[in-house]
C-alpha cells in the first residue's frame, strides 16, 4: 500500500512538473493520423526535396522573415548548432528521420517535436540573446540521453552582419 501510494505521488509530481513547463507544442496535421501520404519519406530525407543537406539550416524570405529547417536523427540534429536574431520570429520546420524526438530549447519555454513522415511547424520568438542548449526530451533509443543541440541567439545588428556562411556556424565570434 505505502508502496503504492508512493507511486502515485511520484506519478502526480511528474505530471505536474510537466504541466508548469510551459512548452508550446504544435500539433500535427490530421491527415498524419489518416495515413496520407504528404509528408517527408524518412528514407530519403537527405537525397531529394525540402530536406536535403543544402537547404537545412536558416533561410532568409522576403520581407527579411527567417525559416529554420531541421532534422532528428538518432542521435543528433542537423544542424547540431543554430544562430537565430534576438527578437524575431523564426518560422521552425522539422521532421525526423527515423523515431520521435522533442528538441527542448532550455531556459525559453519551447518545445518541437519531430515525427518521422511529418513536418512540424511552429513561430518561435527567442527573446534573450545567449547559449541555450537543445537537449532531446523524447525517449528516442540507446543514444537519447546524449542527443542533444545548441542555439545561439545573437543581437539582431549582429546578426544582419553574418555572411550566410557564418550564419550557420555557431561559436566564439
Ligand atoms: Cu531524440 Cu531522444
Amino acid at each position: 500500500m505505502k508502496k503504492k501510494l508512493g507511486f502515485v505521488t511520484a506519478m502526480t509530481l511528474f505530471g505536474l512538473a510537466i504541466l508548469s513547463t510551459r512548452y508550446y507544442m504544435v500539433d500535427l496535421p490530421v491527415w498524419h493520423f489518416l495515413g496520407g501520404g504528404e509528408g517527408p519519406d524518412p528514407a530519403t530525407l537527405h537525397l531529394r526535396g525540402e530536406f536535403v543537406e543544402s537547404n537545412l539550416g536558416a533561410a532568409q524570405g522576403p520581407a527579411g522573415s527567417l525559416t529554420m529547417r531541421m532534422i532528428a536523427q538518432q542521435y543528433v540534429f542537423v544542424p547540431q548548432c543554430i544562430v537565430v536574431p534576438a527578437g524575431v520570429p523564426v518560422h521552425f520546420r522539422i521532421t525526423s528521420a527515423d523515431a520521435v524526438h522533442l528538441l527542448s530549447f532550455l531556459g525559453t519555454g519551447y518545445g518541437l517535436k519531430a515525427v518521422p513522415g511529418a513536418v512540424t511547424e511552429a513561430t518561435f520568438t527567442f527573446d534573450k540573446s545567449g547559449d541555450f542548449k537543445i537537449p532531446c526530451h523524447e525517449f528516442c533509443g540507446a543514444g537519447h540521453y546524449a542527443m542533444r543541440g545548441r542555439l545561439e541567439v545573437v543581437p539582431r545588428d549582429q546578426f544582419a552582419s553574418l555572411l550566410p556562411s557564418e550564419r550557420r556556424i555557431c561559436g566564439p565570434r
